[in-house]
Parts: structure tokens; C-alpha cells; sequence
């Protein structure tokens, strides 16, 4: 039970703005017609927005934010508000990505406050969980997902709210092409959150639950043949144009 396909470039800080410019054309060139049930996000980092904002206009790209911060305006040296990334026509944004939990910068307690923020301001967040290696190999991931999943989404019970939230499952141990990825492993944690999430709202709703981690143009036809995933947040080959194209190709055909 889901809403929609999304595939989501997170092209985190690998480009400079006339890098990303052109990545953009090149993607704009060479996309294919996708369905309306259907989206297709890129996420350049903060100072290309702008810019990147005018190369879609007339497509049917969609254009996200790699992070915000929770309060809307004040004195927050070097943070972006959710208020300004709306102002701005972004319609998503990445929430508790794994590098930015790595290195301490977000707790449980802080991904659910850019969460609400996000929702507030009538963005899509995009909600990034998923557990490190040395977890998995201990045998916590099911309590890791669980205590992120529960965290992020603390205060959050209407199936109204967390409708509007996409899923992303990114285990830290497979991000940045360090291992292969694992449908099966992946479908688990997909059938985790669906009972995480209708135990919350205490009824069944439709929800967008997507994968993250190594997607390249060798995994993303079986990953998109699951119908327990419904799209990927993709990092390095979203900044190689053909290899987007190709990832985004593979959902269509198995849409
Ligand atoms: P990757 O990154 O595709 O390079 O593994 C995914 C992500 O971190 O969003």
C-alpha cells in the first residue's frame, strides 16, 4: 500500500553550481516521460538551489533540499530554515541523513524536530533511518530501526501526518558503494515499518517507503521489481546523468 514512486538524486557536496547546472541539462535532455504517479527529485546542496530551481521549471523534475533546520527564522547562524526552502518553491527535504547523524550532528530527538519543522511548512520530508555495520553484525538492526523509526516520529500519530513523510530506508553499512545491497534485507526492515507505522496510527494508510545505499544501474532493476520498495534515494550515480536516467528507467518498467 503506497503512494507513489519517487526517486530522489541526493547529490550531496560533490558538485559546484555550474557542475550541477549541467548536470541538470543533461538530465533534462535525456529523461524519459515519466507517469504522474511518478517522482523524480534532485537534491543539490543548499548553494544551488536557486539555480537548479530555474533549469526545471518547465519539467516535471522536482527539486529538494538536503537538510533544514527546525526553527523557521531567528538568530541560527549558518542554518536554512524550512521557511526559506519553502519560500523558495522546494518541495522536499532530506531529514536524518546518515552522514549527518554519523558524525553527531542529529540525534533521534533532533531528526523529529526538522521533521515537524518540515511538516509545518508544508514540505515533504523525506525520513533517512537505517543502522551502521557493527550494529548489524550484533544483531540490533530490527532494535536500531526501531528506536529511529519510534524517535523521528515521536509526538507524530495521525495517520493524516505520517502519510506525508516518504520512508527511507538507508542502512549506513551500504551507503557510498561500501557493500552490495540486500532486497530481502531491505523488504524486511519495509514490512518493520509498515507495523511501526499503522501500530502509531492504530489503522492501515498509504505511505511511500523507498531504499538508499549503493543504487547504481547494476542493482536498481531488482530493487524496483519489490513490491514492498517504492523508489530509492540515490547518491553517487545520480551525479553520472546516464546512470540516473538508467535508475529511473528501471522503476518506470516496473511500474
Ligand atoms: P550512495 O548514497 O548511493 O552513494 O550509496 C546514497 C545516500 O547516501 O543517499
Amino acid at each position: 500500500m503506497h503512494r507513489e514512486r519517487t526517486i530522489i538524486g541526493n547529490w550531496k557536496a560533490f558538485l559546484t553550481i555550474p557542475q550541477a547546472e549541467a548536470l541538470t541539462r543533461h538530465l533534462v535532455a535525456g529523461m524519459p516521460a515519466f507517469p504522474d504517479g511518478m517522482q523524480v527529485v534532485l537534491a543539490p546542496s543548499f548553494e544551488a538551489l536557486t539555480e537548479i530551481k530555474e533549469e526545471i521549471t518547465t519539467t516535471p523534475l522536482k527539486l529538494g533540499a538536503q537538510d533544514l533546520f527546525w526553527e523557521d527564522q531567528g538568530s541560527f547562524t549558518g542554518e536554512v530554515s524550512g521557511r526559506a526552502l519553502a519560500a523558495l518553491g522546494i518541495e522536499y527535504v532530506l531529514v536524518g541523513h546518515s552522514e549527518r547523524r554519523q558524525f553527531g550532528y542529529e540525534t533521534d530527538g533532533i531528526v523529529n524536530k526538522k521533521l515537524v519543522a518540515a511538516l509545518r511548512n508544508n514540505l515533504t520530508p523525506v525520513f533517512l533511518f537505517g543502522e551502521t555495520r557493527i550494529e548489524r553484525d550484533e544483531g540490533k538492526t530490527e532494535e536500531v530501526i526501531t528506536r529511529q523509526v519510534a524517535g523521528g516520529l515521536s509526538g507524530m500519530e495521525s495517520d493524516e501526518l505520517l502519510s506525508k513523510i516518504i520512508y527511507a530506508y538507508e542502512p549506513v553499512w551500504a551507503v557510498g558503494g561500501k557493500a552490495a545491497n540486500d532486497v530481502a534485507a531491505t523488504e524486511a526492515i519495509a514490512r518493520l515499518t509498515r507495523e511501526l507505522l499503522f501500530e502509531k496510527a492504530k489503522k492501515e494508510f498509504a505511505y511511500t517507503f523507498i531504499y538508499g545505499g549503493s543504487v547504481d544501474t547494476t542493482n536498481a532493476a531488482s530493487i524496483a521489481r519489490s513490491s514492498l520498495i517504492h523508489g530509492a534515494v540515490v547518491g553517487r550515480a545520480s551525479v553520472d546523468p546516464a546512470a540516473f536516467i538508467s535508475i529511473v528507467q528501471a522503476f518506470l518498467s516496473s511500474a
